[in-house]
């Protein structure tokens, strides 16, 4: 073979061979999907609640939270029982740790739980026989303790939870017994008094599946309003079943956004057992079924608040060794993104594709 011919020939082989790796390289190169945490892929803060000891003892749960979220929420470290447990005495280790911990990886945002709830309460509040007077004096000194003890360092704080009954009639609990209807306002404003800077929310559950609840929230907004008490936000708790609907779920969260308040997805756990059975384990369809509900969700408040309504979505607990509703049902559960063993599951990746 005469030279040039060669040449031609070879050159021809290696443009052939160069542009069939340029081909390959770009299938290499294109860019995976990444699902690097939650925080990160998130375009609002995702938090979780948590539990001091937990953090304390396992490693691999304190790296799951300290990695995924942004935001953190004291699963009971902050109720009255826990802060409060005698009438002149304040327990602030456990908060504290949590505080620190929060601090120290990462900044991440803390939220207060809760300073006014019927549940959660030592007994020297549950059994005293004092009157309104007492009561009040009460209220306030916890929540102007609590609230100066955290201050510039918990952004926003639950001041009442839960004071609502589905039908949309005021919880006959001790404090409106012992205080009155008005007890709400007093408690606003005190959280005010205390840290004008904090955000300060009002955090129920059932907002879903009971419109008559929305309505008097939606009410008690527009009187403290009305009255010039401040009210920054509305907690949807959204301990939600697999079976709720997503027009119930669309309707809590456009309520929400709609009363111009911060709107925070607060609790945020999906049970799968519905029957309560106590050999249950999660089949792969209940997984997927349940990870559709989470994206729902999050798609859903991604698109329906507005950004400067976005307080963030945060799950109640990290993996499903750590939920409350085992307990509170009496029958085993895998409510949570990750599963007993801090793997992440269908509802994690849906939670981040839904934002996508
Ligand atoms: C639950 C905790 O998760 C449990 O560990 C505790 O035993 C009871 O309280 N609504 C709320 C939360 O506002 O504080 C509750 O947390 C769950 C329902």
């Amino acid at each position: 073979m005469k030279k040039p011919i060669a040449i031609a020939i070879l050159s021809i082989l290696l443009l052939a061979v160069s542009c069939s790796q340029s081909k390959e390289d770009a299938a290499v190169v294109s860019p995976p999907v990444v699902y690097a945490s939650l925080q990160e892929m998130l375009p609002f803060k995702f938090g979780e609640s948590v539990n001091p000891n937990r953090l304390r003892n396992n490693t691999v749960y304190s790296g799951i939270a300290a990695k995924e979220c942004n935001s953190i929420t004291p699963e009971n470290a902050m109720k009255f029982n826990s802060l409060h447990p005698a009438e002149n005495s304040y327990t602030w280790t456990d908060a504290d740790y949590i505080v620190n911990f929060a601090q120290t990886n990462g900044a991440k945002r803390i939220h207060g739980h809760t300073l006014v709830w019927f549940q959660a309460l030592p007994d020297w509040v549950k059994n005293n026989t004092g009157d309104a007077q007492v009561f009040e004096n009460i209220m306030k000194t916890h929540i102007q303790t609590v609230v100066a003890h955290f201050k510039g360092k918990v952004t926003s704080w639950d001041v009442v939870n839960e004071a609502f009954n589905d039908d949309g009639s005021l919880r006959d609990n001790i404090w409106k017994q012992k205080l009155g209807d008005d007890y709400i306002a007093r408690a606003f404003q005190y959280a005010y008094e205390a840290d004008p800077n904090a955000l300060l929310f009002y955090n129920d559950y059932g907002q879903e599946y009971a419109p008559a609840k929305r309505t008097a929230i939606a009410n008690m907004v527009a009187n403290l309003k009305s009255r010039g008490i401040r009210i920054d936000g509305i907690g949807l708790q959204f301990h939600l079943i697999l079976s709720q609907s997503e027009t119930n779920i669309s309707n809590a969260i456009n309520w929400a956004a709609s009363t111009g308040l911060l709107v925070h997805i607060s609790e945020l756990d999906i049970s799968l057992n519905k029957d309560k059975a106590q050999n249950f384990s999660p089949t792969q369809d209940l997984l997927e079924q349940q990870a559709a509900k989470y994206g729902y969700v999050v798609k859903t408040y991604n698109t329906a608040v507005p950004k400067a309504q976005k307080f963030g979505i945060t799950t109640w607990n990290v993996g499903d060794a750590d939920s409350w509703i085992p307990s509170y049902q009496g029958a085993p559960d895998a409510p949570l993104p990750f599963d007993v063993n801090y793997n992440r599951k269908p509802a994690y990746y849906a939670i981040i594709d839904a934002v996508k």
